[in-house]
């Protein structure tokens, strides 16, 4: 039998979830911090488009491009040994058309990702069917989609109402049928993505959608204590890294200033 420590490929997802064992995906989005995720053994690292917030500075994921997704895809990809490389497709390379997918999911593939991940349901199965015809393994993403952050009027939970829940379900139903081998559920009531989770053959996995999915994903920056800007309910930290990385530069800005650093063991 196949050990956890093996490589993982696309053939581990479908595994997993028949044999229920929790898949652990993490955002990463340079070489330094994928490989420290990769060789302490996460099963997954997405390049997220969430990367606009947390490295870039933006507002949202809107103005994230092509480019910046490529360079960053092949700086995780670097550092990635293990685990299963997943890139966005970010705002705009993949709306117009399959065509269009199609090419902008073969950059990222070609930047070091072993799949693309991007947000929809019903309205991009066919782009999803056109990616998966090309031999290029497509993660869904279904629920609270950050890239419609203004159709949703922010970023709130969705499927609340009855006749969401049901939009939801299809919609992940439809992402299944057209090939993709596992769906993101973010943002939803926890018994949705729980019933989505059976009703699904492949996995589905989680953030802010409850502990009934197959897996959880978390961006890095919340779950490590770095990023404050706001704090999702669904964010659990498990570092505090903020206040030592302040406590190293602070150390360091007070030698210099004291003449203390560099002393003569720094020194040629
Ligand atoms: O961009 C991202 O990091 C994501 C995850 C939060 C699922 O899409």
């Amino acid at each position: 039998m196949k050990k956890r420590t093996d490589k993982v490929t696309i053939l581990d997802f479908a595994r997993w979830k028949e044999k229920g064992e929790k898949i652990v995906m993490i955002t990463a989005y340079d070489v330094l911090f994928a490989r420290i995720f990769d060789e302490v053994g996460v099963d997954s690292i997405l390049v997220g488009d969430s990367l606009g917030q947390v490295v870039l500075g933006l507002p949202n994921t809107l103005g994230v491009t092509m480019e910046d997704m490529v360079r960053h895809t092949g700086a995780a990809a670097r550092g990635t040994k293990r685990a299963f490389l997943i890139a966005d497709m970010p705002f705009l390379s993949y709306q117009p058309g399959p065509e269009e997918a199609i090419r902008n999911a073969g950059r990222l593939i070609q930047a070091g990702a072993e799949g693309v991940k991007l947000e929809g349901g019903r309205n991009v199965e066919n782009t999803i069917r056109a990616i998966v015809r090309c031999d290029i393994p497509v993660m869904g993403h279904v629920g609270l989609t950050p890239q419609s952050v203004h159709r949703m009027g922010g970023y709130r939970v969705q499927g609340k109402e009855e006749a969401q829940r049901q939009q939801l379900r299809d919609d992940a139903r439809a992402v299944e049928e057209a090939g993709a081998f596992a769906v993101v559920l973010e943002g939803m009531p926890a018994d949705l993505a729980g019933e989505i989770t059976e009703e699904l053959t492949v996995p589905t996995i989680g953030i802010g959608a409850g502990p009934r999915c197959d897996g959880q994903v978390l961006v890095m920056h919340d779950l490590l204590g770095l990023f404050e800007e706001f704090r999702p309910k669904f964010v659990k930290r498990f570092g505090e890294l903020k206040r030592p990385v302040r406590d190293a530069i602070r150390a360091y800005a007070d030698e210099v200033r004291r003449g203390k650093f560099p002393g003569r063991e720094h020194s040629f």
